[in-house]
């Protein structure tokens, strides 16, 4: 028997404050069932004749084949549509195209640029709307993060997140507002070019002091990383960004994730995890580091036992199956 929290009903996730803590943590422990359910083979159909529209302006792997078979697991139906396959903000307004959409379909998956698109998709469609990234927020992707981290330690508590790099992007933004729900310590490592934006860390270091945690930023990676239990980092360039690559790159290479600051959190025999949201830059095989090599990790780091990368990847589908599941089926019905 499933279980999860009524209140998540009809609900859209644009951050995470959208949702409580005490919901958030429903939503991860609903996704946990969900992969045990699925690992016992149980396809089920949960999500019987629903529909959900994938609208996506940025490229992705993850989100989008997660969404694809988080809903067609449970007998629903999704349809991805990009820019060019509709009339989306260029014959059509976001608003408009909201309320054809919601009248089509049971939910809106978007990832894009502006946080205010996925804004006006949920405020007009009337259905739940989900945020798959946009180029302030990534929630769907911490809530996979959270997952990994409660099945590699058993539970969340007494827990240090150690972001290293480019402090104020989508995932850095959403991850330490998930850790401070969750009570998890965040310290973010950055250079003071891009500490995270002031609105966005008082907002997470409030929650953090509510939930007995705390929030920290240093320009030092040595001395940031003292103590953490995960060293989790992401692109130093981010979609949108590119124009940026040779001053990131120029500017984040102290902060590169290798054995040293693994070895610098003090816990390489101990309680130690490796994350990153991928796609990750750590060798040689693609078009932008063929010729630089590794960025954000080494090789080293990305393919050793501390790296859960795959599992956090693979979350990624029964998290965001969870989120589908808990707005879009009517337990009633069950
Ligand atoms: N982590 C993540 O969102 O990956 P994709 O860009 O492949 O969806
Ligand atoms: N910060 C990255 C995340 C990719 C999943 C980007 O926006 O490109």
């Amino acid at each position: 028997m499933l279980t999860w929290m009524p209140e998540l009903y009809n609900r859209s996730l644009m951050r995470m404050t959208s949702f409580t803590d005490e919901e958030m943590m429903s939503l991860i422990d609903l996704a946990a069932q969900l992969k045990a359910r699925r690992a016992a083979g149980i396809r089920g159909d949960l999500l019987h004749r629903k529909n959900v529209a994938l609208i996506f302006e940025k490229s992705s792997t993850r989100t989008r084949n997660s969404s694809l078979i988080a809903i067609r697991d449970e007998g629903g139906n999704a349809e991805y549509l990009t820019r060019p396959d509709i009339h989306f903000g260029k014959k059509e307004s976001v608003k408009d195209t909201a309320r054809v959409l919601g009248r089509i379909y049971d939910g809106i998956l978007f990832r894009g640029f502006a946080q205010k698109t996925v804004e006006d998709l949920a405020k007009y469609s009337g259905v739940p709307v989900w945020n798959g990234l946009t180029d302030d927020y990534h929630p769907t992707q911490i809530l996979a993060d959270l997952l990994t981290i409660r099945e590699n330690f058993g539970s969340l508590e007494n827990c240090t997140v150690a972001y290293v790099g480019d402090g104020r992007n989508n995932v850095a933004n959403s991850l330490m507002m998930g850790c401070a729900k969750a009570g998890v310590r965040y310290v973010c490592c950055t250079p003071k070019e891009l500490w995270p934006d002031e609105r966005v860390l008082a907002e997470a270091e409030e929650v953090a002091r509510r939930n007995g945690v705390d929030v920290r930023v240093f320009d030092d990676p040595v001395k940031g990383v003292k103590g953490a239990n995960v060293l989790y980092t992401d692109v130093w360039v981010s979609m949108g960004e590119e124009s940026k690559t040779a001053e990131r790159i120029k500017l984040l290479r102290p902060y590169q994730i290798n054995m040293d600051l693994m070895r610098a959190t003090g816990n390489i025999d101990g309680r130690l995890l490796f994350l990153h949201c991928l796609p990750a830059f750590h060798d040689h095989e693609t078009d932008v580091t063929r010729e630089s090599g590794a960025l954000e990790v080494t090789d080293e780091v990305f393919e050793s036992k501390y790296s859960k990368v795959f599992d956090e990847s693979e979350n990624r589908m029964h998290t965001i199956k969870a989120l589908f599941v808990s707005a879009l089926c009517d337990r009633s019905a069950l």
